[in-house]
């Protein structure tokens, strides 16, 4: 069992917030997440932008997390099981490079349920479960330990936008390298200079002998991506306006998720499918203390899901510093599961 004498760092000092140590709830890590206050400070900035916006890290409430995961049982969603398919064929040949013991850092792991297949196949000594959504992190954390009696369970609350500090991987890495894996092509939602940074800090925690492991949505026909963004039972609307009610939540607001249609549209020059909320009358809403007039048809953008070719992502991984790429796709050339170390200096 995971307690805060594990994770405290060499000399004694940790320098994140430590909570929770009932024993049957394995570690947790405040490492770098916002607060309330700046978390309505950003909120009111994407308000009261123009266009408005709101960050999709938003989305993950625990209605969140329960339609996210609705929408990866439906049938247009492709990515999920392009993704699955790819992990099946190709686990045992990806693993044959991955150090044995290693420590297994699943970054946004929702329910964790991507990572539980690996942890036998590679010998993981310890699993790392990282997110933004606590309660669910809480969640993977304890199928983990239930699943993995013998593994390690910690997790890190932390958010993505701001630099990657996961010190308690880097203090422990020498002895079991760090397999950072980011499945979901989660990836896709950084903008592409966000992307580069984001790949340039996990390069700089992985040591020597590190990896990464990550999946990649690829270029499609926009009409399979319409249907995968936009689907039938309007699960992926729901998700996208659910939303509102976390704005209303964390900012006091007073928007009515009824008076906002889903839109998803691909833009060909980005390359990225864009999901936002259009007004369908004119009305104001009043948050924090202010207030931000919609016009009929106007648009809150929520999320970009940027697509990928593979030289395009295998271009980004070099310049992040990465090199030993490894590279698998399925059939049709449009999902992407890349391996990648450190570039070692010549
Ligand atoms: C699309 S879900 C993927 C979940 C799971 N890894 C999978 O592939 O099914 C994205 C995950 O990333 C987390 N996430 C989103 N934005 C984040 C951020 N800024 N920082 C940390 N985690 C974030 C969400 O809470 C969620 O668990």
């Amino acid at each position: 069992m995971a307690t805060w004498r594990d994770v405290m760092l060499p000399g004694g000092k940790h320098p994140w917030h430590f909570f929770s140590q009932e024993p049957d709830i394995p570690a947790l890590l405040l490492a770098n997440r916002s607060g309330a206050p700046e978390r309505r400070r950003e909120l009111a900035a994407g308000l009261l932008a123009e266009p408005a916006m709101i960050p999709p890290k938003y989305f993950y409430d625990a209605q969140g997390c329960a339609l996210y995961q609705a929408i990866c049982q439906l049938d247009e969603y492709y990515p999920v099981r392009c993704e699955a398919a790819l992990f099946q064929q190709f686990r045992g040949a990806i693993a044959t490079h991955i150090p044995r013991r290693a420590q297994w850092v699943d970054l946004g792991c929702g329910d964790g349920g991507k990572s539980w297949p690996w942890l036998a196949v590679v010998g993981a000594s310890r699993y790392v479960g990282v997110d933004i959504a606590e309660e669910w992190l809480q969640m993977a954390l304890r199928d983990g330990r239930r699943r993995f009696p013998g593994v390690e369970c910690i997790g890190v609350v932390t958010d993505f936008t701001q630099p990657l500090d996961l010190r308690t991987v880097k203090a422990t890495s020498r002895k079991h390298p760090p397999v950072f894996f980011y499945p979901g092509s989660s990836i896709g939602n950084f903008s592409p200079v966000d992307t580069l940074h984001f790949l340039q800090s996990v390069q700089q925690h992985l040591g020597e002998q590190g990896q990464l492991l990550i999946s990649v949505d690829g270029l499609h026909d926009p009409a399979l991506l319409q249907q995968a963004y936009d689907d039938a039972l309007g699960v992926t609307a729901a998700f996208n306006r659910n939303i509102l009610r976390v704005v209303n939540r964390e900012l006091e607001a007073d928007f009515r998720p009824e008076r906002f249609r889903h839109q998803a549209s691909f833009n060909t020059d980005e390359s990225r499918v864009e999901l936002s909320l259009v007004a369908q009358e004119t009305h104001t809403v009043s948050f924090d203390g202010q207030q931000r007039r919609f016009e009929a048809g106007e648009s809150i953008i929520t999320e970009y899901s940027y697509k990928y070719s593979r030289a395009g992502f295998a271009a980004l991984l070099e310049v992040a510093g990465f090199g030993h790429i490894r590279h698998w796709q399925d059939e049709a050339g449009a999902y992407h599961v890349f391996l990648a170390s450190r570039r070692q200096l010549s």
